[in-house]
């Protein structure tokens, strides 16, 4: 088979690095083995240009959910421009991350204190820290996925599929000490019950959940996990790193109109460059003057920047509004077509990063030929299609003409009973070793 520039580089950089890029999600092999145009050159809105030049517009998830705003925004930018001519990291502190601390409190009523870091996950590990020094149980009941510390991927110490159940499934346990061993309990969103059981089998004093992923809440599930949280004396942490700023401005957790004790941000709050935030309230936050928390990189001013750039523009500019009003375009357009040729599928999602998956036994190939269909005609398309403001009417509009023709012909190989005529593997659902 004759590999594209892009497939060329990657094999050469397997050899280098392990897998040969920094983030599963972002694998070739999740999305089109063999095919995928796995680096770009530029961007610019929703477009994207790779090592040949070709460009595509990007329904695949505008950089895992970051990107809402558009790629290479120039407000943003300008802002930035500005902060790198005048240094982005000193001896001294950057008086901008007091700046970003009273936007985010102001926002979020209910939180006194803010921290700020680069990367989802490590937000994730430093508000379990600060849980844990605050609180008496350092047990972990968690739902959802928090990202790759030992703290989360213990949870398969015990029972390898622990995790199987949240977002990423085959996630192995390697390279985590044992000593984790029966401190973190997952339990299911939407069901209150198996939280109240691991609760009172465990000595749980800390319970992270996202507050939204798949689907909505039901039956005021927020509220009776924050009745519970108040019963057992838990620390309730909202872990907002991809729902936060995209259905809502500030968070899904004030659409519910459910408070933490703790909430974590990332991704969104700076349009893709590195910054992420952990808020709380006062007598749990200043437990992390107890402890060591610390490090280099979160002193550097872009991300403060960025951030707060980011989320003057989105309130100015009624953003999440428009995010909401096209993803509900996009689950339309799915809908219809679908149904159109008979096609069965689900969408799920906020209405901001719609999601789509095929019922059928063959999921994965399906998807696997649709994503090399839409590449075709220059769509990168995968099953979540994260939502900008660069997704214009016209776009959107050229990606329905793309997709109805793909949906039928979908279709019709199913009705055939034939094998999906693939150029290359079958996508990756799972964790598995590239190299
Ligand atoms: C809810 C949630 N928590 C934590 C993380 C980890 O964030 P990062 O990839 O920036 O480390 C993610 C990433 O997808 C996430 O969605």
């Amino acid at each position: 088979m004759k590999l594209n520039k892009s497939q060329k580089l990657l094999r050469k950089a397997k050899k280098i690095i392990p897998g040969g890029n920094q983030l599963l999600s972002k694998r070739s092999e999740m999305f089109l083995p063999n095919i995928w145009p796995n680096y770009y050159k530029k961007s610019v809105g929703c477009k994207i240009w790779d090592l040949e030049n070709k460009s595509y517009y990007d329904f695949a998830g505008m950089g895992v959910t970051a990107c809402s705003l558009g790629y290479s925004n120039r407000t943003i930018n300008k802002a930035l421009i500005k902060t790198f001519k005048n240094g982005s990291l000193t001896t001294l502190n950057s008086y901008e991350e007091y700046e970003l601390a009273k936007i985010f409190l102001n926002i979020h009523k209910w939180a006194d204190m803010a921290k700020f870091c680069k990367s989802g996950g490590e937000a994730c590990m430093v508000a379990i820290r600060i849980a844990r020094a605050y609180s008496i149980n350092e047990n972990i009941a968690f739902c959802g996925y928090h990202g790759w510390h030992d703290w989360y991927l213990s949870a398969n110490l015990q029972n390898k599929k622990s995790l199987d159940k949240q977002l990423l499934t085959g996630l192995s346990t390697s390279g985590v000490s044992k000593s984790f061993l029966g401190s973190i309990f997952p339990f299911l969103y939407n069901d209150i019950k198996s939280l109240e059981k691991i609760i009172k089998k465990n000595k749980i004093g800390i319970i992270i959940m996202e507050p939204m992923r798949s689907s909505p809440p039901k039956d005021n599930f927020l509220k009776k996990v924050r009745l519970l949280a108040n019963r057992y004396k838990c620390v309730l942490i909202f872990d907002e790193i991809t729902s936060g700023f995209h259905d809502y401005y500030g968070g899904i957790h004030l659409k519910y109109k459910v408070n933490p004790d703790m909430a974590i941000f990332g991704k969104s709050i700076g349009n893709g460059y590195p910054i992420s935030s952990i808020i709380g309230k006062k007598k749990i936050m200043n437990k992390a003057q107890d402890t060591f928390i610390s490090s280099t990189m979160w002193t550097d001013r872009a991300g403060f920047v960025a951030s707060i750039e980011t989320l003057k523009f989105m309130k100015k500019n009624n953003v999440q509004k428009k995010l909401v009003k096209i993803g509900k375009n996009i689950k339309s357009i799915w809908k219809m077509e679908a149904k159109n040729v008979g096609l069965k599928i689900s969408i799920s999602g906020q209405d901001s990063m719609p999601y789509l998956s095929f019922d059928y036994k063959n999921n994965l190939e399906i998807s696997t030929f649709f994503t090399q269909e839409m590449l075709k005609k220059g769509f990168l398309a995968g099953n979540l299609a994260s939502i900008s403001i660069s997704h214009n009417l016209h776009i959107v509009k050229k990606y329905h003409f793309a997709l109805r023709t793909v949906f039928k012909k979908i279709i019709l190989i199913l009705r055939s009973n034939k094998k999906f005529p693939l150029k290359g593997p079958i996508k990756h659902a799972t964790f598995r070793r590239l190299t």
